[in-house]
């Protein structure tokens, strides 16, 4: 794929390493470029990075509609000699298709998905943050673009990445377990729905659960499937539990439950750590009873922001509250947490051969 370059010129754009003053949020700063590409006439093309700006869309372009939308969310990391390494991101750009497959859009080669990322990171290098735990943080997402009020899948889109330099999820460190409300009065997902697609209307969909969790006193809501049984996820990561015996159990993948790359990823590198994972459907009765009972010792969630959420403690529509465990972060959930993001920051060996070197290929004038 081409890529052509309209960058800022050197007076407005970064010409110097990013180190950030005070702790770096999650999310909200941008660098000074992005990647654009168009689908029309049945292919991808004009692939550019340009000034990081606004889009131009028609009123009537069906993603404002009709949320004909995907992205992913993945993570690139400043290493101690001076090279940024992006993590697996070929298991997003994979993810990416399969979510468009669901919402009728069309694929978008892994191939160009991944350099169209990695232009874009050499770009704009400088602005990978110099901070214990900090990463940049990479937004591809594709949307319909077709100015079009029937309900039809578009037939233009465009395709972007932005990046966000972020701090680590958690400022204090991995140090905050969090509390869950179970409830049933929210589903994020239903059997042959799009639950298992990263689609923006997912999300929409899901904040009413967030702000109601919230307002209980809850960071999020554990999500149950569409019959009250079982356990699909906490918020937006996958849900987990650590057996008595250190066996961690992660809810099996379904059409509800979103196929989450770190959850993907634990179950790979836990052989090495001696940790031994299963998948399996999990009743939320039994969820319950054993963290009651001690069976279950710790919980939490799996997914890209923060690699690990541990949960503390679980609150019922009633006031309820049940502890796991001590309600601090267990063992086993530090020892996944340090030898996860340690691959990630090249700080542990990667034996997996997960991460891939951001090539130098944009050389110009700083
Ligand atoms: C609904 C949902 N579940 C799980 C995850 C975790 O997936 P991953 O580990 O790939 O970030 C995410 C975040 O991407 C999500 O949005």
């Amino acid at each position: 794929m081409e890529i052509s370059l309209n960058l800022k010129n050197e007076s407005e754009r970064r010409t110097e390493q990013f180190v950030p003053e005070g702790p770096l949020s999650f999310g909200q700063l941008r660098t000074d470029h992005m990647f654009i590409a168009e689908y029309k006439g049945g292919e991808w093309q004009d692939a550019r990075i340009v000034p990081y700006q606004n889009f131009s869309i028609a009123p009537g372009a069906i993603v404002l509609h009709y949320s004909q939308e995907v992205f992913e969310g993945a993570k690139a990391f400043l290493h101690d000699d001076g090279e940024i390494y992006t993590c697996r991101f070929e298991k997003n750009a994979q993810r990416m298709n399969r979510s468009s497959a669901v919402v009728c859009m069309p694929e978008i080669p892994v191939e160009m998905q991944m350099e169209a990322v990695e232009a874009l990171i050499d770009v704009d290098r400088l602005w990978c943050p110099v901070q214990d735990g900090a990463s940049m943080y990479i937004r591809p997402f594709v949307f319909g673009t077709q100015d079009m009020l029937g309900v039809k899948p578009s037939d233009s889109y465009i395709f972007s990445v932005i990046l966000s330099p972020s701090g680590p999820y958690y400022p204090k460190g991995f140090s905050e377990p969090v509390k869950l409300l179970i409830t049933d009065r929210f589903h994020r997902a239903a059997p042959g729905g799009t639950g298992a697609s990263k689609t923006g209307g997912n999300y929409a969909a899901s904040m009413r659960a967030g702000e109601y969790a919230y307002s209980k006193g809850a960071n999020q809501v554990l999500y149950l499937d569409t019959t009250n049984t079982y356990i699909e996820e906490c918020g937006a990561m996958n849900h987990f539990h650590v057996m008595k015996d250190g066996t961690v159990v992660i809810p099996e993948f379904t059409d509800t439950i979103l196929r989450s790359i770190t959850s993907e990823s634990v179950m790979e590198l836990a052989p090495e750590l001696g940790i031994k994972v299963v998948q399996e459907k999990v009743r939320i009765d039994d969820f319950i009873k054993g963290v009651e009972n001690g069976d279950i010792v710790e919980a939490g969630g799996f997914g890209t922001a923060a690699v690990i959420s541990a949960v503390g403690t679980y609150l019922f529509e009633d006031g309820r509250e049940i502890t796991v465990g001590d309600g601090q972060i267990g063992p086993v959930s530090r020892k996944i947490y340090d030898a996860y993001t340690g691959i990630q920051r090249g700080l542990r060996e990667d034996s997996l051969n997960w991460l891939r070197k951001v090539d130098r290929r944009f050389v110009y004038d700083l």
